[in-house]
């Protein structure tokens, strides 16, 4: 079996940030999506993984390399514009050949694995496999009605009226029966070539198309409240560490990562929470719930649930939350009186003050 991971897209529900990196390599407890997304595939025991890469191309191939770091043999595979998600199987036949293989999107969050999945597949092996999750608005989502054995009858794009309350997720086992699928179909309304209607076509043609529930933890980081939740999630996974300076004025309670040459100074941490490398954080209350990035400042500061990404600095704000911090990012006072502010802020920035 091989993997196509799905890495390119225009990622517009995460601007700002996805101006200026590819938000697969967003960090969640300070590691990229996308190595958790090889992780998950890695240990399914499959190591051929095709990447899907867009206009940022350079950036991913540079994060993860020939993939060996994280036991996986990597292929990127161009894909010129974000054209769909049936489109990138179009575009990876050569790669595929006629294997079964795991198609994995890019932005998605599994951090209790797939192989109960994967073992429905490798018993059933239909000509494809869908996970589904109940959520309480499918309307955003590809919906699927299944009849009692779980066979899928009907597949629909965000549906106005959903006529079930499963979701597809972002991991589907196709054998090579998909190929044909993928060539039938045209675009969408948006122009998109949809997995979808690649699997409606399979349906309709009388394939056997599978769903099962998935009952461990899901999410899309395509967002930044879907990002925030996951990296509550994953920090509460972490294992407590310390490897770099805590003075005896700081207390740490609860899990709480301090990473090498990272130092804090008369604060409170409160994990979970991890501190990245050569961050410094001084008379500061972090977390619960927060991801300090690399060679950040934190000065005088309160912050919880909440993401900052490496060179980021805080200072004299004592009531952040919920709030993602982007790259070299810096938030402080401005020396003005409390109902004065000044922000300069890039394009689909939100900023969010006290009432
Ligand atoms: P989406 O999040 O559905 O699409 P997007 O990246 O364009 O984001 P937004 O809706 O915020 O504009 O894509 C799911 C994953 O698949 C994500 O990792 C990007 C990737 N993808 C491709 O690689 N090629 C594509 O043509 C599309 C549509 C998505």
């Amino acid at each position: 079996m091989k993997a196509l991971v799905l890495a390119g897209g225009s990622g517009t529900r995460l601007r700002p940030f996805s101006y200026s990196m590819p938000k697969q390599l967003i960090p969640v407890a300070n590691r990229p999506v996308l190595d958790y997304v090889l992780g998950t595939i890695v240990d399914l025991g499959v190591t051929e993984v095709g990447v899907i890469v867009g206009d940022r191309a350079d950036e991913i191939r540079q994060a993860l390399g020939d993939g060996s770091r994280l036991g996986a043999r990597l292929t990127y595979i161009r894909q010129e514009a974000p054209l769909g998600l049936a489109h990138a199987v179009v575009i990876a036949r050569d790669f595929l050949g006629d294997e079964d293989f795991v198609m994995y999107l890019g932005d998605n969050m599994l951090p209790d694995g797939i192989a109960p999945i994967a073992a429905e597949f490798a018993e059933h092996r239909p000509a494809a496999h869908v996970a589904v999750y109940k959520v309480p608005d499918p309307r955003a989502f590809g919906v699927a009605e299944l009849g009692p054995g779980g066979e899928v009858l009907r597949l629909v794009e965000k549906p106005q009226a959903p006529r079930s309350d499963l979701a597809l997720m972002g991991v589907y086992f196709f054998t090579a029966a998909v190929h044909e699928a993928v060539r039938s179909i045209g675009p969408s309304t948006r122009g998109e070539l949809e997995i979808t209607d690649a699997l409606q076509w399979l349906v309709s043609a009388g394939a056997h198309v599978r769903a099962g529930r998935y009952e461990g933890y899901w999410k899309d980081t395509g967002n930044v409240e879907d990002l925030l939740d996951c990296n509550r999630h994953v920090l509460h996974g972490l294992r407590p560490r310390v490897d770099g300076g805590v003075d005896a004025a700081s207390t740490l309670v609860g899990p709480v990562v301090v990473e090498r040459g990272a130092r804090v100074a008369g604060s409170r941490i409160e994990g979970p929470a991890i501190i990245g490398e050569g961050t410094v954080v001084q008379d500061s209350h972090i977390g619960p719930h927060t991801s300090i990035g690399r060679a950040c400042t934190v000065v005088d500061s309160r912050l919880e649930h909440s993401i900052a990404l490496d060179g980021a600095s805080v200072t004299g704000v004592r009531g952040l939350r919920s709030s993602v911090i982007g790259r070299s990012a810096s938030v402080g006072t401005s020396g003005q009186s409390a109902d004065r502010y000044r922000l300069v802020v890039g394009d689909h920035t939100r900023v969010e003050v006290a009432a």
